[in-house]
């Protein structure tokens, strides 16, 4: 018998046990806030929790505007609209039952009654008429082509307030030729492992490829390397200059 190398034996366990979900799934399938949570990736309070308390570190307070590109069912959300001055919480998704499935979230944790904007859209409107002193996208780059980054900085440039700061975070990978080798990101104990790879879905990138979608905007680009996600994206700092 051919034996598999650690690496491809790792890759077909991660596929045994995505079928394995999916056939439970058609024996007894998940009630819809499960599987939008699931849509968003799982690990539902982990990563809530942790992007919530990210943000704080950062000098994010109730006052500040805030907003949420790619705000899912907002896993993070939720933690972000019960901290927030009501009225403060923007969001934006592609995905009009991901905005419902986040109504649902917030009514479901007791925040119903708070006045939050979200919007559907595809091309990363976040011109609500108010500049922004904070922002997220949370596993929204690790899903789309380096176009979208591009359309996505240059719409914020314009509605940050300046000094305003973003944070998105990302799969990294080595720049030049190896950037085409399929990457087995790292992970915590208990965690999947995520394949990134440089032209789909799971997309990786490098800091000199955020530098190009940022070209001859007024943002300022930093890297923050790891910030302790369990699936090892790593996380940028965008800063409107001017
Ligand atoms: C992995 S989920 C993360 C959701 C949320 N940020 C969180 O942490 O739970 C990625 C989200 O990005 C949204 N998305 C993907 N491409 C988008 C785009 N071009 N514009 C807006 N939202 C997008 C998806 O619909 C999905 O809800």
């Amino acid at each position: 018998m051919a034996l598999l190398s650690p690496r491809t034996e790792k890759i077909w366990r991660t596929r045994l046990s995505r079928r394995v979900h999916q056939l439970a799934d058609r024996v007894a399938p998940p009630d819809q806030e499960d599987r939008l949570r699931r849509r968003v990736g799982g690990n539902w309070e982990v990563v809530g929790r942790l992007q919530f308390d990210f943000m704080v570190g950062q000098g994010f307070s109730p006052h500040h505007r805030f907003i949420d590109v790619g705000c899912g069912t907002l896993r993070g959300g939720v933690h972000y609209v019960r901290y927030l001055d009501s009225g403060n919480y923007y969001g934006i998704d592609l995905a009009p039952e991901m905005l419902e499935g986040g109504r649902a979230e917030l009514t479901a944790a007791g925040l119903g009654d708070r006045s939050v904007h979200l919007r559907q859209s595809d091309t990363f409107d976040v011109d609500f008429g108010v500049p922004f002193d904070f922002g997220i996208a949370l596993s929204v780059f690790t899903h789309v082509p380096l176009n979208s980054v591009v359309l996505c900085l240059t719409n914020l440039s314009e509605q940050l307030a300046v000094g305003g700061q973003f944070y998105a975070t990302f799969f990294r990978c080595p720049d030049g030729p190896a950037r085409r080798t399929p990457i087995e990101q790292p992970h915590l104990d208990g965690f999947s492992p995520a394949m990134t790879y440089c032209d789909r879905n799971n997309f990786h990138y490098s800091m000199r490829d955020f530098d190009f979608a940022a070209e001859g905007l007024p943002l300022r680009l930093e890297d923050l390397g790891d910030w302790g996600h369990p699936r090892g994206q790593q996380m940028l700092r965008v800063t409107r200059t001017d």
